[in-house]
């Protein structure tokens, strides 16, 4: 097992978070629980698979669960409100500890959950995607979405702990997988030009899901995360880094409609607008540009806008985006294979142009 052990240089917070197999036991739990009861919030599709041996490791507690309908659309407030409601009537108190046990859609919503109830609840994340695993578990961004935009209503709180179970992995559906192997990519762009190597020289390892092999991907996507926001536990500077290919990427989710792509696919199509967008400005070397769209085509992962989405609705939505002034959007962009900028005055016009000609 592989620990990372992640203090925040502002906060007096600090966690572990625990990489390996067979993780679903009461030791590995123990030190991170307190009061009497655990609230393991799951969905209706990893609950079956894996409630029952996590609850094993829960027999010296009272355990109440609680299941979503699976999907992004019921990532809402009025889902987080049965689940608050179905949490006071059990009688859930502070000290207790509610387990998110799925995606990162549980994962945001159940930590939304226990930032919230009772003025803030100890969380643990157990995260079963690969996207959960290297990104949405670590540094307690924890949200809901709104009709008019993504994530728009959330709450930093860190986990006590976040419990990583490869061996969730081989149940996950193909694409998803995938999926989750943009945010991989992302990290390597942003902090680490060795990684994004060695990313390249084990695509089929990865693509055929081989140990140590994957272990050691999550383990060092984990890190990137962890290091960046241990530094800037609130986003207040380079935490942003992270969002690389998140405002093209949130913006096209957003227009595509919920559901229509995985959240990584449009991280992915975001990562390489974002590499484009400085190439053609000239803040990134056009060996650089081709490498970074070239191993997201080697993962299968989309690059392009879909066909269908105009150009004007895709800037009402990036500045919807909570990062953005109506006049001036903000952008992190690749400098290198290894290093982002954060580009805080890009005008509306100039990203609307690019956009118009990516699109026809
Ligand atoms: N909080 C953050 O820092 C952060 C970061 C990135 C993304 N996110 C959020 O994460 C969400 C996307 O997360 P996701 O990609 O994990 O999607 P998800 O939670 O919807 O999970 C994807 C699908 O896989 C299923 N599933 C999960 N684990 C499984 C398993 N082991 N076996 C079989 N099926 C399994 C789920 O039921 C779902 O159908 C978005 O809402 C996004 O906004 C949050």
């Amino acid at each position: 097992m592989k620990i990372i052990d992640l203090s925040f240089e502002t906060e007096l917070s600090h966690y572990k978070i625990l990489i390996g197999k067979d993780l679903f036991k009461k030791e590995i739990f123990a030190d991170a629980l307190t009061g009497d009861s655990v609230f393991i919030v799951s969905n209706e599709t990893v609950a079956p698979l894996y409630l029952e041996p996590l609850t094993s490791a829960f027999s010296d507690y009272k355990v109440h669960t609680y299941l979503l309908p699976d999907g992004e659309e019921y990532k809402t407030l009025e889902y987080w409100q049965c689940l608050l409601g179905e949490m006071i009537k059990v009688g859930l108190r502070r000290n207790d500890t509610v387990i998110a046990l799925g995606g990162g859609v549980i994962g945001d919503i159940a930590g939304f959950a226990a930032a919230t109830l009772n003025r803030g609840m100890s969380v643990i994340q157990v995260p079963t995607t690969l996207l959960s695993l290297v990104d949405s578990s670590v540094g307690g961004k924890t949200a809901v979405n709104h009709p008019l935009g993504k994530n728009l209503i959330g709450a930093f709180h860190q986990p006590s702990l976040v419990v990583s179970d490869i061996s969730t992995l081989s149940s996950l559906p193909r694409r998803q997988y995938l999926a989750g192997i943009s945010e991989i990519i992302k990290a390597s762009i942003i902090a680490d030009s060795e990684f994004f190597e060695w990313l390249n020289s084990n695509v089929s390892s990865i693509l055929a899901l081989k140990d140590p092999t994957i272990s050691e991907m999550v383990e060092r996507a984990c890190r990137i995360k962890a290091d960046i926001v241990a530094l800037d536990a609130k986003e207040s500077g380079v935490r942003a880094w992270l969002n690389l290919g998140h405002t093209f990427g949130h913006a096209i989710e957003t227009c595509a409609g919920y559901g229509a792509l995985l959240h990584g696919e449009a991280v992915s199509i975001g990562i390489c607008l974002a590499a484009k967008f400085n190439y053609e400005r000239q803040g990134l070397s056009k060996a650089d540009y081709e490498k970074i769209t070239c191993l997201i085509d080697k993962f299968g992962l989309p690059g392009k806008i879909p066909t269908g989405l105009k150009s004007s609705e895709l800037i009402s939505a990036m500045r919807l985006d909570k990062k953005n002034s109506s006049e001036m959007l903000t952008l992190i962009l690749p400098a290198k294979v290894g290093r982002v900028m954060i580009n805080k005055a890009v005008s509306v016009d100039e990203v609307e142009n690019f956009l118009i000609k990516q699109i026809d």
